[in-house]
């Protein structure tokens, strides 16, 4: 790894950049989970199915720099790579999504540096997800960094979606055959359509439920 490191102050070695954004991401765990248990002690079930989290290699980190005409260093590094903690969220229904989003920006020491949300407007290539930037504070012995995260939360049907044709893009270098990508379009149209109707169906179940409580 050829990350050059600088001695101003701040996160000046990669073993503390690691360090630090892995204690981002267990603390943005730990956030998820107490949701969803106090959600599923409330509502009586759990709006997350299960949660991946990863930080970014280092030769993926150098490449992202270098496509964006920076120079390998930490500072750069910190600065422009806003994937370098990230976290999905897999959950049920599009309705969670949104409930999980608001429930993350009205955390207090969470900000929310950038949304983009791909559920309302989509990718040309049919990709659905809601992403956030978000910075969490890290407490270190003498001082505290806030440290970003990406966040993806999808349903579990957009991330079979996603996951699948992640792995067309990367054999076909990005440059899949015309008739692929077509298909991949009215795939995404069919992932659309499967979360609507489990969503109803879900809703319907839960309205006669509350209707047998009464
Ligand atoms: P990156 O430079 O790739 O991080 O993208 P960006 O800065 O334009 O941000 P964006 O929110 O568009 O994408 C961030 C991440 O979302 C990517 O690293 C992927 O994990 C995921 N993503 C975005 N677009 C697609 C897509 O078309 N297909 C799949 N499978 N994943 C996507
Ligand atoms: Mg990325």
């Amino acid at each position: 790894m050829d990350l050059t490191v600088s001695n101003g102050e701040g996160i000046d070695s990669w073993q503390e950049v690691t360090l630090v954004y892995n204690a981002a991401l267990r603390q943005m765990e730990t956030k998820m989970a107490i949701l969803n248990d106090e959600f599923q002690h409330v509502h009586q079930y759990n709006p997350i199915e299960h949660i991946k989290a990863r930080i970014k290699t280092p030769e993926s980190i150098v490449k992202k720099l270098k496509r964006q005409g920076y120079e390998s260093t930490i500072d750069n590094m910190v600065k422009y790579v806003n994937d370098m903690a990230g976290i999905r969220i897999i959950c049920s229904f599009t309705s969670d999504i949104y409930r999980i989003a608001d429930m993350i920006s009205e955390q207090k020491d969470i900000r929310v540096i950038g949304v983009k949300d791909y559920i309302t407007y989509p990718k040309a290539s049919g990709y659905k997800s809601y992403h956030m930037i978000i910075t969490v504070p890290v407490y270190l012995s003498d001082r505290i960094v806030d440290t970003k995260v990406e966040i993806q939360i999808r349903t579990v049907a957009m991330d079979f979606w996603a996951s699948l044709e992640h792995k067309i893009h990367y054999k076909f270098e990005g440059d899949a055959p015309q008739h692929i990508r077509e298909e991949l379009v009215e795939c995404a149209r069919m992932v659309s359509d499967l979360d609507a109707k489990m969503l109803s169906l879900n809703d319907e179940i839960l309205e006669l439920s509350r209707e047998e409580n009464r």
